[in-house]
């Protein structure tokens, strides 16, 4: 049956499978120009199952194209998380002529454990073959998954990260040809811990306003124990010299979530991404509920890819993040608000132009003396999703109590808030939100706050008001953008 065309209902710039369940993005790569997005998939239904790797590919991060599934279940054996690299100079010997293989390093779960495996293609990612002698890492665990795997230029060796899930643990392996790899070091337990550790990232990213200034960034995402609950991605910054991750902080110090929503998970950066900055892309949604999410036929989402900096701060180093740049190719005509009071209520912009079920809003407001001020979008006969300022406590907050469909589950409708840097709102506070079918995605004061909520809004909830609470606020400029494909 031909898939129903993106609109209202299925997400237009996020990444969905045609049908059946995703999580995770898996063997992120470029190659010949190509994204490739791999992701675990249920081939045959719309909750977790029969885990294989479903693949998709994009020139420009946006606008995808489904290819056959890559890696599929067999023997038993479920093809769970893990990466792909271009092997260019074919230090794995599974090249064929000139063609350098790309090599896709996945857990195998089954028969009783999780064990790290290869596969590989010598045509652009189209065909896969297991590689005969599989596993390549068997440590007789049951809680031994999600492989990333990345070239080390220092050292000149493939680094791979893994968890030990149940011990809170990063382990980190090098190989010099991806098939025999030796133990470097372990990290964890650190930060947060109330759920296992899965799906480790390890990159170094750009400090912000600084040439030349680069540090390394290791995240690992808990399920649960994320602070809105369920499952979320923790990072820390430090230092990584081919062997061993250093974090800059005490590893009691209290964790830091990557994102202030309840649905960014997974995420993992593109290897060989041109460019100078990581770009990543987080399984949107939480396993709390992600079995559970009213879409059909397709059931799960991939967050818009996110480019990834850092921000030198007293305190030590912060992520900031901002949308990829090539979402821009999505604007309509740009609709432009001038100034204005932001009396207590909501100004409904209907009238002015803004509105619709896939648009980019970026905003600056000055608080005044109000007690929140914000967005309303998606609003709609008895809907609506709130984006808001809490000047009192300096919180960006997302609340979606009453943005559509919340009762599939008790742990779905919420208000979710998260501090903004001091100062961020003194004078005044930018938001930037990317609003599409089912989610609204929040930036502000740079990238240093990041919010993904997904929302189930009814297809004619279209609408897009500024409020204020407690006090008069002001609008200084908003620019809006249709999105269209
Ligand atoms: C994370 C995760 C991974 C695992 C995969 C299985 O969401 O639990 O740890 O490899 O999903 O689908």
């Amino acid at each position: 049956a031909a898939a129903e065309e993106p609109g209202p209902v299925r997400p237009l710039y996020h990444f969905t499978a045609e049908r059946n369940f995703i999580n995770d993005p898996n063997g992120l790569v470029v190659a010949d120009g190509e994204y490739h997005l791999f992701y675990q998939h249920n081939p045959e239904g719309d909750r977790w199952g029969h885990m294989s790797w479903g693949h998709a590919v994009s020139r420009d991060l946006v606008r995808w194209q489904h290819l056959p599934i890559a890696l599929r279940e067999s023997g038993g054996i479920m093809a769970f998380s893990g990466s792909a690299v271009l092997d260019s100079t074919n230090t794995s010997g599974f090249g064929r002529g000139a063609m350098p293989p790309m090599v896709a390093i996945f857990t195998g779960d089954g028969l009783g454990k999780q064990t790290q495996n290869l596969a590989y293609s010598t045509d652009r990612g189209r065909t896969w073959t297991m590689y005969a002698k599989n596993p390549v890492l068997d440590i007789g665990s049951k809680e031994f998954r999600d492989p990333k795997v990345f070239y080390h230029h220092g050292t000149g060796r493939w680094i791979m990260a893994t968890v030990l899930a149940d011990q809170h643990k990063v382990r980190l392996w090098g190989s010099k040809d991806l098939k025999s790899w030796e133990k470097l070091s372990d990290f964890g337990p650190a930060g947060a811990t109330g759920g296992v550790w899965e799906c480790p990232e390890l990159f170094s990213a750009r400090v912000e306003r600084a040439t030349r200034m680069w540090q390394w960034v290791l995240k690992v995402d808990v399920n649960p124990g994320a602070p809105n609950g369920g499952s979320g991605g923790q990072y820390f910054v430090g230092e990584f010299d081919g062997k061993e991750f250093r974090p800059e902080r005490k590893p009691d110090a209290p964790p830091l979530w990557i994102d202030g929503g309840k649905d960014f998970y997974a995420a993992q950066a593109w290897n060989d991404a041109p460019g100078e900055d990581p770009t990543w892309i987080g399984w949107m949604n939480n396993w709390q509920y992600a079995n559970d999410i009213p879409t059909s036929p397709w059931r799960g989402a991939m967050t818009a890819p996110r480019r990834v900096r850092l921000r030198r701060t007293r305190d030590g180093h912060r992520l900031v993040q901002l949308p990829a740049e090539s979402l821009r190719s999505l604007r309509g005509r740009e609709m432009k608000l001038g100034p204005r009071p932001i009396p207590p209520g909501d100004i409904p912009l209907g009238g002015e132009g803004v509105e619709g079920t896939a648009l980019e809003v970026a905003a600056a407001f000055r608080p005044g003396d109000c007690a929140t001020v914000g967005l309303k979008v998606r609003t709609g006969e008895g809907e609506e999703t709130v984006i808001g300022f809490d000047r009192k406590s300096g919180e960006l907050f997302v609340d979606r109590t009453r943005s559509g469909k919340v009762a599939f589950s008790r742990d779905f409708p919420g208000r979710h808030a998260a501090k903004l840097p001091a100062g961020a709102a003194d004078d005044v506070l930018f938001v930037y939100a990317l609003i599409d079918a089912t989610s609204v995605e929040v930036f502000a004061d740079g990238g240093a706050v990041a919010m993904t909520d997904q929302i189930f809004p009814r297809p004619d909830s279209r609408g897009v008001s500024l409020f204020a609470t407690g006090g008069t606020a002001r609008l200084e400029s908003l620019s809006a953008w249709p999105l269209r494909p």
